[in-house]
């Protein structure tokens, strides 16, 4: 174990802050942090939107599900992976000729993967010094509707959001349980698990309770109306991308 170990394995998501406003000198830290994190050929194919007008913040409650914790926050940070100023400067430089590969969805998957990783060291460093937060991953959903309240261009899509704020007065929550090393790690090859695996990686106690469960989780989960937004949001945005 070390400081980074620590702070990993006890971290949980934060959704009550303490409503002391995080300091310029902290949020700075933590976009520092943020942007040190690796991207594919260092390219960085990311914009992060720094939110503190309450306004917006009360709009992006509403428009992320509904979600009211989310307007508490101190501050919300908004990841865009962002193919927008490299798309420019390509064509700025006359690097790009006619009939050259476009932006398309690789772009698209692979910026997504550098803005996600730059979230996830904030995510870390905001937590070593005393500030928790949380993922919304509503930000995805109502495409058309964010790039409208945020202004964003072609080739950015707000594929992370993280809502941050100092730690409450109250103890914090002890960290969720994860799932066995048996049933996430394989060892140089995939192991597709038995039928009598999945039923022991997934049992909260009877077969009964476990089956009532499973229902509740797809249909609040995989089934639900904020599922099948997001579904359609995202191929629009990849559509947007093609075109
Ligand atoms: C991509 C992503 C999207 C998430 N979206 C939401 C969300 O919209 N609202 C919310 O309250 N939590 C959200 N979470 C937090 C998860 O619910 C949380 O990470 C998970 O339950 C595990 O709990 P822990 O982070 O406390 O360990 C999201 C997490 C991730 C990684």
């Amino acid at each position: 174990m070390n400081n980074i170990t620590d702070v990993l394995l006890s971290r949980s998501s934060l959704r009550k802050f303490s409503s002391t406003p995080i300091t310029s000198e902290d949020m700075d830290e933590i976009i520092k942090c943020a942007k040190q994190a690796p991207s594919a050929g260092n390219m960085q194919m990311y914009t992060i939107i720094n939110i503190t007008d309450p306004q917006l913040k009360e709009k992006l409650s509403v428009t992320c599900d509904n979600q009211p914790f989310i307007k508490d926050a101190s501050h919300i940070l908004v990841f865009c992976n962002d193919m927008s100023k490299w798309e420019r400067a390509f064509n700025l430089y006359g690097a790009k000729q006619p009939g050259d590969k476009s932006i398309d969805e690789a772009d698209f998957i692979l910026s997504m993967q550098d803005a996600v990783i730059a979230a996830q060291n904030a995510v870390v460093a905001a937590e070593s010094m005393g500030i928790g937060s949380c993922y919304i991953g509503d930000i995805m959903e109502n495409y058309e509707i964010h790039q409208e309240l945020l202004h964003l261009p072609k080739y950015v899509f707000p594929c992370c959001m993280l809502v941050l704020g100092y730690f409450p007065d109250a103890p914090i929550i002890a960290p969720h349980k994860r799932y066995d090393n048996q049933y996430i790690v394989c060892d140089n090859t995939y192991k597709e698990l038995s039928d009598e695996q999945i039923e022991a990686m997934f049992s909260i106690g009877s077969q009964e309770e476990t089956k009532a469960w499973m229902k509740r989780f797809y249909d609040r989960k995989i089934n639900s109306d904020f599922f099948k937004e997001m579904g359609r949001s995202l191929h629009a945005a990849m559509n947007d991308w093609k075109k």
